[in-house]
């Protein structure tokens, strides 16, 4: 079955028909040309597939096309602005935070997220005290960001250069 769709990615509108069996990685990917999102383990377990969907991290896999013709979809290729860097991906950049870098677009997106979280007061399986704000601890931040697997194992660097977001 086809559908006719919109998809607002990075800030731009697109429609499109799709099989309504389309994920929504393989609708950015194959069909719009987005490459950010990443194919990496085809079960939405690795993560190299996170966009912010609505503004929270979503694996792109793990959801079809057609249930997401509404939501804004930033990609890393769109949490660019003005022509400059995010602070995340100047932080990546600057702490050496990947090596193929296979991974690094939905780290960065990720990453994106997981700050909003904490800031929103978010608790985790780490959070020391339930009843004050977390910080961005090493801690908090391995503990949010363990689904996703890095290859080339960065993990070291991709800690910093998150902990180092400004
Ligand atoms: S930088 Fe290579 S997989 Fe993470």
């Amino acid at each position: 079955m086809q559908a006719e769709i919109t998809l607002r990615v990075d800030g731009r509108s697109r429609t499109f028909t799709v099989d309504t069996r389309t994920t929504l990685l393989d609708a950015l990917r194959d069909r719009l040309g987005v490459t950010g999102p990443k194919r990496g383990c085809d079960h939405g377990l690795c993560g190299s597939c996170t966009v912010l969907l609505a503004g929270r991290r979503a694996t792109t896999f793990l959801t079809f096309a057609v249930a997401n013709s509404s939501a804004p979809i930033v990609t890393a290729e769109g949490l660019t602005g003005d022509g400059l860097p995010h602070p995340l991906q100047r932080s990546f950049v600057d702490h050496d935070g990947y090596e193929c870098g296979f991974c690094t677009p939905g780290q960065i997106c990720s990453a994106v997220g997981m700050l909003d979280e904490l800031r929103a007061g978010w608790l985790s399986a780490v959070t020391p005290d339930v009843a004050e704000p977390a910080e961005p601890s090493d801690a908090e931040i391995r503990e949010r960001m363990s689904g996703h697997p890095c290859r080339c194992g960065a993990y070291v660097n991709i800690v910093a250069a998150v902990r180092d977001d400004r």
